[in-house]
């Protein structure tokens, strides 16, 4: 079995960046250097001060600290790393593609077969190439085709090793991570690349969490991992619209259902929506996947998880607009939280980006807080949508660092990231400063029924009535 003692990183973003971090951590006799053809990001990765690493993540910038300059390298000159590494991993952006056949549904492949061209072109010896995007199924064949018949006539092998990191746990979800999957061909040289890939996690994790298989389970397993994930929110959220026509209590609900061990516990915190890069881009794909086999039952089935998600977007928006007398045109309506989940700053998909467009709609005056987020991501976030001109983004939207402060003669706060900070404010002295009556709507169920209604807020809870 070839030795490992090079790797090779091309994409230095969310996956990239921690997952590299984490193998430098446990394997300090292989060099792992991390490419990205965006200058910017590397200069991030290499700053001094850890506190501005491109990514936030809890326990990466001590990584970063400790291995950056002995054995973990960020750098654009990505030639030259493909060049030495003896493992290649492709962890560039694979977003769902915005034209074309397959738009709004299937992975744009771009950047991948970019990437897969390059290493044909500058790999002088035999490779292991590890595909560690997002992708669908089958791209380890395209990926395969493109080597093989641009390559200089040198041997690659491509293994499929889905991430099933989350974010804001991302280290921990690697150091301790339930299982690893390796996906490969199954010849004597397929193994034997398995195998490598394989001696490099048993640095840290036993032999029976990293699972072999063929190339298409890998790749399909991450896909319906996402989605049974986000299945369970989607379902759980269904019943908390229910919860609050009755007197049921959504969080009862949960743990009732959860003490069942056949169910378990855990993916079953109602919430105004899942969001984050991967639940929604993954289940699209499978949907598409079904839809180009003729599956349309199939893919009507996993479509309607996201159906119900944005349901549960938008039924939130409307009840802050229907509880605050029909009309918001020139309220000002507070939004705790951007992210899309707390501990990260990343926003892709967040509930919070739907909930403040369909505000905006109605003539709001929004103002957000997130401790992580940056305001030049949050307008991007909006200007994105395309729904009004930058311009009116910025006028009748602000962000603010001074939450308390903001709350001054606001009709109403929206919790929509469940960032433990919330619950450590003084919401007495925040209701005293509000207009009357003071609504919060908590979308997160981060904070006390009880105490909020004693201090005299109106207070609604997402999953009670
Ligand atoms: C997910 C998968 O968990 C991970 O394995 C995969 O590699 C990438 O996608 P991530 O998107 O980082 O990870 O976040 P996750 O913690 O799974 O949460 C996704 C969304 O669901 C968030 O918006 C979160 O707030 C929401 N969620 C999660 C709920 O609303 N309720 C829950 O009970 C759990
Ligand atoms: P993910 O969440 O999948 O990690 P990100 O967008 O955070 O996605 O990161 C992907 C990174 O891949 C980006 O920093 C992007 O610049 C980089 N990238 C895309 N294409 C290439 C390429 N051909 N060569 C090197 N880096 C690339």
């Amino acid at each position: 079995m070839k030795k490992i003692t090079k790797i090779c990183c091309i994409g230095a973003g969310y996956v990239g960046g921690p997952t590299m971090s984490v193998i430098a951590k446990q394997c300090p006799e292989i060099q792992v250097t991390v490419v990205d053809i965006n200058q910017d990001r590397i200069d991030q990765w290499n700053t001094d001060d850890l506190d501005t690493l491109p990514i936030y993540e809890p326990g990466l910038k001590e990584i970063v600290g400790e291995r950056r300059g002995k054995n973990l390298f960020f750098s654009t000159e990505v030639d030259k790393a493909i060049d030495e590494a003896q493992m290649i991993f492709i962890s560039v952006n694979t977003p769902t593609k915005t034209y074309g056949k397959g738009k709004g549904q299937a992975a744009d492949l771009k950047f991948i077969e970019l990437c897969a061209r390059n290493i044909a072109k500058v790999a002088k010896d035999d490779k292991i190439v590890v595909e560690k995007s997002t992708l669908p199924v089958r791209t380890a064949q395209a990926i395969q085709n493109i080597l093989d018949n641009t390559g200089n006539a040198v041997k690659f092998e491509i293994l499929s090793n889905p991430e099933f990191l989350a974010e804001g746990t991302a280290i921990e979800d690697l150091i301790h991570a339930d299982r690893v999957l390796i996906g490969g061909n199954d010849t004597p040289s397929g193994q034997a690349a398995k195998d490598a890939l394989s001696a490099v996690y048993e640095h840290w994790l036993p032999k029976e969490r990293i699972l072999q298989t063929n190339v298409w389970s890998s790749e399909l397993s991450k896909l319906v991992a996402n989605a049974f994930l986000a299945q369970r929110v989607s379902s759980i959220n269904t019943i908390s619209a229910l919860c609050e026509k009755t007197d049921a209590n959504i969080q009862e609900i949960s743990r009732a259902i959860g003490f069942d061990s056949r169910i378990g516990p855990k993916f079953l915190n109602a919430s105004v929506g899942f969001g984050g890069s991967c639940f929604q881009k993954d289940i699209l794909n499978l949907v598409y996947i079904a839809r180009s086999y003729g599956l349309n039952e199939v893919a009507d089935y996993w479509e309607q998880v996201i159906i119900a998600n944005d349901y549960q977007k938008s039924r939130f928006a409307e009840n802050i607009i229907s509880s605050l007398y029909n009309t918001i045109s020139g309220k000002k309506i507070v939004i705790y939280g951007w992210a899309f989940k707390k501990d990260t700053n990343d926003t892709r998909e967040s509930a919070a980006i739907a909930v403040a467009d369909a505000l905006l709609e109605e003539r709001a005056e929004i103002i957000v807080y997130d401790p992580k987020v940056s305001e030049e991501r949050i307008y991007a976030d909006l200007d994105y949508l395309n729904t009004r001109s930058p311009e009116e983004n910025r006028r009748l939207l602000t962000v603010t660092k001074e939450p308390i402060e903001v709350t001054k003669e606001a009709h109403a706060i929206a919790i929509l990231t469940e960032w433990d900070e919330f619950k450590t404010y003084d919401w007495t002295t925040i209701y005293k400063q509000m207009l009357k009556p003071a609504f919060v709507f908590d979308g997160r169920r981060l904070l006390d029924n009880d105490t909020m209604q004693e201090i005299g807020f109106n207070y609604y809870k997402i999953g009670q009535s």
